[in-house]
């Protein structure tokens, strides 16, 4: 166990582990200290001199981040000198800071702004020009800089040098010439480059695809996992709340990361971070559609799951289990997987169940967050489906003509399957039901189409690939008609009176607790906003 020491700030005594910063163990005080340049992050630097405090026996103020807390240290951060302190500092970052406010992008989440008003209230001693310095620079494919607004706090230098390890970015020139800049040549292009908008405090790094969509304070915030890999990065998912389709074409407008020590730490990748334009994108599908005369045409949900479950029943009472055949998937949730396992496993004793199905190509892990597995939840599928078959295996199954129903959650096959023998494959099923989210080459080859919720629309639980246990929680409602997966199961089990079964996800979450050995020692209250480890995590721990 970490030793602490005992220590009292602005007259509260508190413990704290020895060797954490002052500005740290404040927050366990409920004392907040501004702060530029410090970020927990990083590297401490202690150059902005914004989170000066008095130190009892210490002859002048001290950087709360750069000073570790000592046995009996008594800290004060009101003091007449501190606050002097922070309104000078605010006085001269201000000095030379462009009157951007309402035309910057950053307003609302602005920490000059913020601290300003705050700690500085002063009226202005400056009569000179502001210095001119460039404005509106594209540094690279997601990030664009103002350096007039830059107040050199050098965290996003140290992002790029120390996390991303690519140091495009530096201090360029000295004194108040200073300004930061890529290195000639150079471009702000890693796969982690959409975190130093989040890493800076002012307006001078913005986010391209952001600006001038939304203002911050229109927008509503749920904590989610990142599906995009199987590191399940722990985001918020930022929607606007006052969202209008005659006005508006996202609902989602970002994906900011969500700290998680276990996980990922304060960060996420670009892929991941952009990925939130395919919620709202034009090829979602929203509506039940069924095949009549060669083409799909829009259906209702009674017509299209009655389709669906009839053409299930009739192929159980001809054929047995053995002519349906299911593909799970693991970006489904763990509450999906089960409620799949219990209506077509359990209840209808259909045996071939595939979830498996190759990497796209060039898919690599990275050493940092990105995974080579795009999946969300593999291990998920791995435990509720343990064995879980080889959808390629399937698919020969299915041109063998030895299916005749086949339910497909989510995947699209043409991605690894060559279009044309796909097709002729499916064409040997009597009924193909697809249901997912976004229209592909799969769903227009099915004879029914369930439109289905993503992540960011329902809630849930997913396992990464260490073995931690995440609930997502819903952002937005599904599209148009499109319901959750555990909605569409339900009702499809009702059409099949197959049911009632348990439907909601803290239900069925408590059902796996209770039925699957792994996830034993979960609840789902317990589970909280950071997860919970999986009874047989194992060691596997380690960012
Ligand atoms: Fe700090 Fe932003 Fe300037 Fe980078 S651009 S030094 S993060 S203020
Ligand atoms: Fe402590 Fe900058 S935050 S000196």
């Amino acid at each position: 166990m970490r030793e602490s020491v005992s220590l009292t700030i602005d007259g509260q005594e508190i413990r704290a582990p020895k060797g954490m910063a002052v500005l740290e163990a404040a927050k366990i005080a409920g004392i907040r200290i501004p702060h530029y340049c410090y970020h927990a992050g990083l590297e401490v630097v202690g150059s902005c001199r914004m989170c000066l405090v008095e130190i009892e026996k210490s002859p002048k103020l001290q950087p709360s981040c750069a000073t570790p807390v000592a046995e009996g240290m008594v800290v004060r951060t009101t003091t007449p000198q501190a606050i002097e302190n922070r309104r000078s500092v605010l006085e001269f970052l201000l000095a030379n800071h462009p009157m951007d406010c309402p035309v910057c992008d950053q307003a609302g989440e602005c920490e000059l702004q913020n601290y300003y008003m705050a700690h500085g209230r002063f009226d202005a001693r400056h009569d000179e020009d502001k210095t001119k310095r460039k404005k509106a620079v594209v540094l690279g494919p997601h990030i664009m800089l103002d350096q007039e607004r830059c107040i050199l706090c050098t965290r996003c230098v140290r992002f790029t040098r120390d996390i991303a390890r690519t140091a495009e970015l530096g201090v360029i020139s000295r004194g108040h010439r200073s300004v930061i800049d890529v290195f000639p040549g150079r471009e702000l292009n890693n796969a982690y480059s959409g975190n130093v908008a989040d890493l800076c405090p002012v307006g001078a790094l913005t986010d391209r695809d952001f600006r001038f969509q939304c203002r911050v304070w229109f927008l509503g915030s749920a904590p989610s996992i990142c599906p995009g890999c199987s590191r399940g990065c722990n985001i918020e998912i930022h929607y606007n709340r006052r969202f209008n389709p005659r006005y508006h074409d996202r609902r989602v407008h970002r994906l900011k990361p969500r700290w998680n020590p276990e996980v990922n730490g304060f960060w996420i990748c670009d892929e991941g971070r952009y990925a939130y334009r395919a919620i709202d994108a034009p090829d979602r599908l929203k509506v039940p559609a069924l095949r009549r005369e060669g083409g799909l045409r829009r259906a209702s949900w009674p017509e299209a799951l009655g389709e669906a479950a009839g053409a299930l029943q009739g192929v159980l009472e001809a054929f047995g289990p053995g002519g349906a055949a299911v593909m799970v998937s693991p970006q489904m949730s763990d509450e999906e997987l089960f409620l799949a396992r219990r209506l077509f496993g359990e209840r209808l004793g259909i045996e071939r169940i595939a979830g498996r199905a190759p990497a796209p190509a060039g898919a690599f892990d990275d050493g940092l967050l990105v995974r080579a597995d795009k999946n969300p939840n593999t291990r998920g599928m791995n435990i509720v489906f343990p064995g879980v078959g080889d959808c390629r295996d399937l698919i020969e199954a299915c041109a063998g003509g030895s299916v005749r129903y086949l339910h497909i959650f989510g995947h699209d096959l043409a991605r690894w399957n060559d279009p044309g023998r796909l097709a002729e494959a499916l064409r040997q099923v009597e009924c193909v039901v697809f249901e997912g989210a976004w229209d592909s080459p799969t769903a227009r080859l099915a004879d029914v189409v369930l439109p289905a919720a993503v992540y960011a629309e329902k809630d849930g639980t997913f396992v990464n690939f260490q073995g931690r246990v995440q609930r997502f929680e819903p952002a937005v409602p599904p599209p148009g008609e499109a319901l959750t997966d555990l909605d569409i199961l339900a009702r499809l089990a009702s059409a099949l009176e197959a049911g009632p079964f348990e439907s909601t996800a803290s239900g069925l979450f408590g059902e796996l607790a209770r039925r699957v050995p792994e996830f034993s020692s979960l609840t789902w209250q317990a589970l909280g906003p950071m997860g919970r480890w999986l009874a047989d995590a194992g060691n596997d721990h380690a960012v």
